[in-house]
C-alpha cells in the first residue's frame, strides 16, 4: 500500500508480531520504536506477576499493565464468574433498564467507598468516569440554581484521561496544544503538591499547603459564583507521585465548601487498595463528592469504571422531569459488573489493600537503595505505586529530555532483562498486590543493574 513503511529490524519477528505491526493501532507508542527496536511484545498469558509472550518468554510486570491489574493475572475465579454472567444475560438498555450484577456492585461500591458516596454512575474507563463526572458537575450546578458555574479548577501536571472533557481538565498543555488545542472552555490549572521541586520553593507540609491555598486565590480570581468544580488525584503518578500531607486535601475539602465549588477525587489508579488503603482518600481523612475509579475495579478482566457521588450531587437530579443528560451504551455491562465483583470480593477476601501497604514498604525500602547511583535524585511513593526521579545532576535537579537516549537506553535494558516498569523521568514501579518479596528484590536489581549501565554508557559513573 503507498505510503506504509517496511519494517528495518535484524529481530525475527513471528507471525504475531508481524501482523500487530501491520494492523494494531497500538496506543500513544512510536511505531518505529515498536516495529525496529524490537519494542513490540504480543503477550499471550499471565499469573501473578508474570506475562508470558508470543515467543514462550516470561516477563515480570512491574506496572501491573497499566497500574491495572491488582489482583494479578491469571484469576481463573474471575473468569468464571464472566462466563456464567455472559451465559445468563449480558447486556440490556443502559439507557433504560439495570440488571442483577450492576445492582450488587453499586451496593458494595456504595458500601466500600468513604463516608456517604453512594451512588453510582457506571462507564467503561478512567476518561469515560472523569468525563462523566464534569458533565454530573456542571449539571448538577445548574439544577442546584447555579447555571453560571461551569468552571473546573485542576492541577498542572496531572492526567485524567484521553476523551475531550477528561483532557481538557488533564494538565498536560505542552504536550496536547499542537494537535488538540483549544480545549473545553473554562478550565483553569494550579501548582500541585512536590517536595522535590515545590513551585513556591517551600520545603516539606509547607510547600503542600501553599498549593491549597492557591486553590482558594484561584476560585476567588475566577469569581466563586462561576466554578463548578475542583479534580484532582489523592496521589498523582503524573505528576510523579507526589504524596502530599493530610492537611492538604483536608484544606481543599475546606476551601471547595467555603465556596461551594465541588471536589472531584480521580481515584482511577490509587482506588482498589493500590495506595495500602482501598481508597487513597481514607489516608486523607477526606471525602469528596464525586470519585472516579477504573482500572483496579476489575484488574483489568472487563472494561469498566465508575463516578460515584454523595446523596447532595444526586439529589438536583430527582425531582420529577429532570434527568442526567449523559447516557453510555456500555455503562455497567454485566459481564464488566460481574468480572468487578469478583475482583472486589477476592481483594477483601485476601486483604490486599493491607498487603499493598506492606509490600509497598518492602519495595520502597528496596528503591531507596538505588539512592547511591548518580542520577536518582529522590525515590517516594505510597503502597505498591513507587517513583524514582531521574535527573543529570542530583544538584540542578536538572531532568532528562523526555524523548532522549539517556531514558530510551535505560528503558530497552530493563526490558533485555524481561522487567516491565515505565522509565520516563519519573520511573515507575507499581507490581500486582500480589507480588512476592523476591519479586520486589528482582525488581531492584534489575533496576540498580541498568542505571548502572546507563550512567556508565553516559559517563556519570561518578
Ligand atoms: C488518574 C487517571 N484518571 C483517568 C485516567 C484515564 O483512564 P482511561 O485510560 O481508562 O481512560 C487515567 C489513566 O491512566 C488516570 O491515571
Amino acid at each position: 500500500m503507498t505510503g506504509e513503511r517496511t519494517v528495518q529490524t535484524d529481530v525475527t519477528l513471528d507471525r504475531w508480531e508481524q501482523e500487530a505491526l501491520d494492523h494494531v493501532w497500538v496506543h500513544a507508542s512510536h511505531w518505529v520504536e515498536l516495529a525496529e527496536r524490537r519494542g513490540l511484545r504480543v503477550f499471550v498469558e499471565g499469573k501473578g506477576c508474570i506475562l508470558i509472550d508470543s515467543h514462550g518468554d516470561r516477563y515480570l510486570d512491574g506496572l501491573s499493565g497499566l497500574w491495572v491489574v491488582n489482583v494479578g493475572h491469571g484469576r481463573t475465579e474471575i473468569a468464571e464468574a464472566m462466563a456464567k454472567q455472559a451465559a445468563r444475560l449480558a447486556y440490556v438498555s443502559a439507557g433504560a433498564f439495570t440488571t442483577t450484577p450492576a445492582v450488587e456492585l453499586a451496593e458494595v461500591l456504595a458500601r466500600i467507598t468513604p463516608g456517604d458516596l453512594s451512588r453510582v454512575f457506571f462507564c467503561s474507563g478512567g476518561s469515560e468516569a472523569v468525563e462523566s463526572a464534569v458533565k454530573i458537575v456542571k449539571q448538577a450546578q445548574a439544577l442546584r440554581g447555579f447555571p453560571r458555574r461551569y468552571k473546573i479548577i485542576a492541577r498542572r501536571g496531572s492526567y485524567h484521561g484521553a476523551t475531550f472533557g477528561a483532557m481538557s481538565v488533564a494538565g498536560l498543555r505542552r504536550e496536547q496544544e499542537p494537535h488538540f488545542g483549544p480545549f473545553m472552555y473554562g478550565v483553569t490549572h494550579i501548582p500541585s503538591p512536590n517536595r522535590y521541586r515545590n513551585d513556591f520553593g517551600l520545603e516539606g507540609e509547607e510547600g503542600d499547603l501553599m498549593c491549597a491555598r492557591f486553590l482558594e486565590q484561584e476560585i476567588e480570581f475566577q469569581g466563586p459564583e462561576t466554578v463548578a468544580a475542583f479534580i484532582g488525584e489523592p496521589v498523582s503518578t503524573s505528576n510523579g507521585n507526589h504524596v502530599p500531607s493530610p492537611r492538604y486535601w483536608q484544606m481543599v475539602r475546606e476551601i471547595c465548601d467555603r465556596h461551594g465549588v465541588l471536589l472531584i477525587m480521580d481515584e482511577v489508579i490509587n482506588g482498589f487498595g493500590r495506595t495500602g488503603r482501598m481508597f487513597a482518600a481514607e489516608h486523607f481523612g477526606v471525602v469528596p463528592d464525586i470519585m472516579t475509579v477504573a482500572k483496579g475495579l476489575s484488574s483489568g478482566y472487563a472494561p469498566i469504571a465508575a463516578a460515584i457521588v454523595r446523596p447532595g450531587v444526586f439529589e438536583p437530579f430527582q425531582p420529577e422531569g429532570r434527568r442526567l443528560g449523559h447516557l453510555l451504551t456500555f455503562g455497567g455491562q454485566a459481564v464488566a459488573c460481574a468480572a468487578a465483583l469478583k475482583n472486589v470480593e477476592i481483594m477483601q477476601r485476601e486483604g490486599l489493600p493491607q498487603r499493598a501497604a506492606e509490600m509497598g514498604g518492602y519495595l520502597l525500602e528496596g528503591l531507596r537503595t538505588l539512592m547511591d547511583h548518580p542520577t536518582v535524585g529522590d525515590v517516594r511513593g505510597i503502597g505498591l505505586m513507587c517513583g524514582i526521579e531521574l535527573v543529570k545532576d542530583k544538584g540542578t535537579k536538572e531532568r532528562w529530555e523526555r524523548d532522549g537516549e539517556f531514558l530510551a537506553y535505560l528503558g530497552e535494558k530493563i526490558m533485555e532483562r524481561r522487567l516491565i516498569v515505565r522509565a520516563w523521568q519519573v520511573l515507575h514501579v507499581a507490581p500486582p498486590l500480589v507480588v512476592t518479596k523476591e519479586e520486589i528484590d528482582r525488581i531492584a536489581s534489575i533496576l540498580d543493574e541498568c542505571l548502572t549501565l546507563a550512567e556508565r554508557k553516559f559517563g556519570l559513573s561518578g
